[in-house]
């Protein structure tokens, strides 16, 4: 089974960028973790802080795999190209945030990509990464 992990604009800073909002973890350490619980499934990481560079990434994998955990950052709240490129594909997508986008300023309360998911998880921390991937494992045939 293959997953991709997508994270968007100022993702990579994480572990340095507000650790009291998304904790004192890089993702990349997250992710050696997460890659050890799941050694039965392919997961594969795309960070970038270009909208036209999660698009086409977005294009290029949302035909083949089997499912892609999205946390695409502010771009969450403003990009209907991202909106539109994830309903574009057939792989199902899970929208995720570190935060509860709920609690905070209400210009994070409105998601162009929601609707187009099949589900999202929001402020669980880096936990509802691994909740994403256990998700689609569940719903493997
Ligand atoms: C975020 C929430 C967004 O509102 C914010 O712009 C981010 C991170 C989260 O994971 O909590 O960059 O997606």
């Amino acid at each position: 089974m293959k997953i991709l992990i997508i994270n968007g604009p100022n993702l990579n800073l994480l572990g340095k960028r507000e650790p009291e909002i998304y904790g004192n973890r890089s993702f990349e350490q997250f992710l050696d973790e997460l890659r050890g619980q799941f050694p039965h499934v392919e997961l594969d990481y795309f960070q970038s802080n270009h909208e036209g560079a999660l698009i086409d990434r977005i294009q290029e994998t949302g035909f083949s795999t089997d499912g892609i955990v999205l946390n695409a950052g502010a771009f969450t709240h403003t990009s209907i190209a991202l909106a539109d490129a994830v309903g574009a594909i057939t792989t199902p997508v899970i929208e995720v945030h570190i935060s509860n986008v709920h609690k905070r300023e209400s210009f994070r309360h409105h998601s162009y990509l929601s609707a187009k998911c099949v589900g999202c998880i929001v402020g669980l921390g880096l936990d509802g990464y691994r909740l994403a991937v256990e998700y689609f494992k569940g719903q493997q045939v």
